[in-house]
């Protein structure tokens, strides 16, 4: 693994940071405290190439590989959570779903209109009874010829009430329990699909999460990706790419706050000097770091492995465990240098405490990253990260 980032790595961090820093930031406490949809943040995220990062250029994306997109994500989850979310989805469980395993017609119908940023996907698999237990699946696809019809209800819906396109994770054969479920592609602007009031939240408080419902919805079947009954299989390994996604969301809160609070230790005199000269602070401020510096080790190297085409499962689950409980850790250390700063919003690092604990529930709890990493052990009967996929 190099650890030196290219010009186009750095580019892009460099350009992710300056937005996020200088335009990003404007508003964000509001925006959070309102649940104010980031509707002209989002968009110029689209401009400026967030929203279809690994979107091929013949599609209308910026070709990126996995490390820019971690770079970038990294970067804008150190000031608001709520757009890196949406990017999050939108890059790793929408766009590359849709590149990696859809129909050139749907590629080509889909997917410039989604790396351009005017039109933002949801990632539809979550059900009332079907969260971590996701073979579960009640919301049903039924085979009608030429079109499926849905009918169901799908939870916590991350760009479900704003989002233009969405990713369906159905039931068609319930004899074949999870093979044969579908990944089905669907207009929400369809006959039949409503969504629920927006999710009053801890935290990511502007990003839309809500309920969506389907009733008798028609959908064309040139709409499935995949082979029939690949669905269940498409949203795992879709997932394994998106678990990158959330874990440098996680370092990118811990490094957010780091530097929150590695700022204001600085600039905060107590008994006559800065209170990073105390020691019992100093020592909070080098167990912050070493922490986010292992998380970073273990982010960018899942990152390598899927970028360099190796078996990436097991090291994207650790990643993401690891990342979002130290993500915890830091946040709530930096709280506690700023005392009782740190606990309004306006010094930031209460927001990124709250949008924290999401991490570790979203993409996969951490007790699932637990089960998925535990499995990958016992099956290889060793630890053999590197084999090619
Ligand atoms: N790649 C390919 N196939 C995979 C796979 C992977 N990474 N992981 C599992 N599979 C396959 C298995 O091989 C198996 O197929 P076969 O029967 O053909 O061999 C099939 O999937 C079922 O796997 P399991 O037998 O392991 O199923 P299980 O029920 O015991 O456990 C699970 C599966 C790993 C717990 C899974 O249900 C899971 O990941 N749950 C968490 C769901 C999740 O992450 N939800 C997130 C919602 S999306 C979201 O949060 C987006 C957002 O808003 C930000």
């Amino acid at each position: 693994m190099n650890f030196i980032f290219n010009e186009e790595q750095l580019m892009i961090q460099k350009a992710a940071r300056d937005f996020a820093q200088n335009e990003l930031i404007k508003g964000v406490i509001e925006r959070d405290t309102n649940k104010t949809y980031p509707r002209e943040q989002l968009k110029q995220m689209g401009e400026l190439g967030f929203m279809g990062m690994m979107v091929q250029p013949e599609y209308g994306g910026t070709g990126m590989d996995t490390l820019s997109y971690v770079l970038a994500m990294e970067e804008i989850s150190k000031v608001d959570n709520s757009c890196s979310v949406t990017m999050s989805v939108q890059n790793s469980l929408v766009c590359s779903g849709i590149q990696s395993f859809a129909s050139e017609v749907l590629k080509q119908k889909y997917l410039p209109m989604l790396a351009s940023g005017d039109t933002i996907g949801a990632f539809l698999l979550s059900e009332p009874e079907a969260g971590s237990d996701a073979t579960s699946q009640r919301t049903t696809a039924l085979d009608k010829g030429d079109h499926y019809l849905i009918n169901g209800t799908k939870n916590w819906i991350s760009n479900g009430k704003y989002g233009g396109l969405y990713v369906v994770i159905a039931q068609t054969d319930p004899e074949k329990a999870h093979h044969g479920i579908n990944a089905i592609l669907v207009d929400p602007k369809t006959e039949g699909v409503t969504t629920g009031e927006l999710e009053d939240k801890l935290g990511i408080r502007s990003s839309d999460t809500c309920t969506v419902m389907f009733q008798d919805v028609k959908v064309p079947k040139s709409n499935r990706i995949g082979e029939d009954g690949f669905g269940f299989k498409f949203a795992m390994k879709v997932l394994s790419g998106g678990r990158i996604g959330i874990a440098s969301q996680a370092l990118g809160i811990a490094g957010g706050a780091y530097e929150l609070a590695s700022r204001y230790a600085q600039e905060r005199l107590t008994f006559g000097k800065p209170i990073n000269q105390h020691q019992v602070i100093a020592f909070k401020l080098a167990d912050m770091a070493v922490k986010i510096e292992a998380a970073k080790m273990m982010v960018y190297r899942a990152a390598w492995l899927k970028d360099n085409g190796m078996v990436y499962d097991q090291a994207s689950a650790m990643a993401k465990l690891y990342a979002s409980e130290i993500a915890q850790f830091v946040t709530t250390e930096a709280v506690q240098i700023h005392g009782g700063y740190g606990y309004v919003k306006e010094y930031h690092v209460e927001r990124l405490m709250r949008d924290a604990k999401i991490t570790q529930i979203y993409e996969g709890t951490s007790e699932i990253q637990k089960i998925v990493i535990s499995r990958n052990l016992i099956k290889n009967n060793l630890y053999l990260p590197n084999s090619k996929s």
